[in-house]
């Protein structure tokens, strides 16, 4: 257990295991909080899921469970600790709340959002669903409660390719990634068809079929901020700089950004191609923490960062935040009813599927 370590020994494997990416000054400041933070998390029963994106010295020091999306809603589907503290965004701890509702749920940060969850409203996936009746909703697990509430199902970066081949239907309605929605209609031999604003008329949707579609992807004009930023010319370049790079790119990425690219998947799946292959250096096209977090447990792997693309919703998450969430049991996460019941369905069906 990590926090039957004393302090010294902390800082000595964090040092061991950081000193390429986190100065030593900084390291000692941060062994001693997450020293204090998994003696606290002892104490109380705790337990500290810690999304992929999360900055190396706390990633490495106080998460139980580390993981991408699906890998961390399996784990707080199944965890036992008491609170859960989701170092993550908003929607991820949202999601633990609704599959533990007698629990207490902390995410913190008092903001933790998500460019893709406020890209779209409860509102929106009613209305989409008159224009298109029948039509399965498919929700991004970035999303919040009242949009899942009004889902049947939800996928992650890491199953939706899978999920949406399964589906039986001539249309679903993919929300709310944009880029998303095409990747994984490109995967899946789907087709999409998006709104320029708002909801798809009609007319487009006959189109459509007229083509002889086998399936119609109805999409929504969410992006992520920060994987919308990566290009083509980015890839381009860093090639010509670099000829053995090899290239993995998140699937919020552009679609021709993924195209460009060696490699898609979610976080994880992103990690565990680099520890796997055998290439020397690595452009990964997602928050930049990331790259340090691999290069801490595989060290002879080189990582091209493009760092000024940061995600400021998952940096909100510092050790800091995390003691003093556990010290003022700060932020509770809570999700009313009927809504979490029925987001809960659209997430367990995804869990079951999946
Ligand atoms: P993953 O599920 O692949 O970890 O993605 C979550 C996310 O928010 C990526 O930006
Ligand atoms: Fe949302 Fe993008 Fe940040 Fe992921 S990286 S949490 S999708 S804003």
């Amino acid at each position: 257990m990590i926090a039957a370590k004393d302090a010294r020994e902390l800082y000595e494997e964090l040092k061991e295991r950081l000193q390429d990416v986190v100065p030593p000054f900084e390291l000692a400041l941060k062994a001693d909080l997450a020293w204090e933070i998994n003696r606290l998390k002892q104490e109380r029963g705790a337990v500290i899921l810690g999304h992929n994106y999360m900055e190396p010295a706390l990633y490495h020091s106080v998460c139980d469970h580390v993981g991408d999306s699906l890998e961390l809603s399996r784990v707080a589907a199944a965890t036992e600790g008491d609170p859960i503290i989701f170092c993550g965004v908003r929607f991820m701890a949202e999601t633990a709340k609704i599959l533990n509702p007698d629990r207490t749920v902390l995410l913190p940060s008092a903001k933790g959002g998500c460019s893709l969850a406020s890209s779209i409203t409860a509102a929106d996936v009613r209305r989409l669903r008159q224009q298109y009746p029948g039509a399965p909703v498919v929700t991004y697990i970035n999303t919040y409660a009242e949009v899942k509430a009004e889902s049947d199902i939800c996928v992650t970066s890491g199953n939706a390719a899978r999920i949406v081949a399964q589906l039986d239907a001539d249309t679903i309605i993919f929300l709310p990634d944009e880029y998303l929605a095409r990747n994984v209609a490109r995967e899946t031999g789907k087709r999409v068809i998006l709104p320029a604003t708002g909801p798809v008329t009609g007319a487009r949707a006959d189109a459509a079929a007229a083509d002889g579609v086998e399936m119609t992807v109805v999409g929504w004009r969410g992006r992520c901020e920060v994987h919308d930023q990566f290009t083509v010319e980015d890839v381009e370049r860093v090639r010509e700089q670099f000829p053995d790079v090899y290239v993995l790119a998140h699937p919020e990425c552009p679609p021709e950004v993924v195209q460009a690219s060696d490699f898609s998947g979610s976080t994880s799946a992103m990690i565990r191609k680099v520890k796997e292959s055998d290439q020397v250096r690595y452009l990964l096209l997602t928050e930049c923490s990331m790259a340090d977090n691999i290069v801490a447990e595989a060290p002879e792997k080189q990582m091209v960062r493009l760092c000024s693309v940061r995600c400021p919703h998952m940096n909100e998450i510092t050790l800091q935040e995390v003691h003093a969430s556990l010290v003022q049991n700060r932020y509770i996460v809570d999700v009313p009813e009927p809504t979490r019941s029925r987001a809960r369905k659209a997430i367990e069906r995804m869990l079951e599927m999946a």
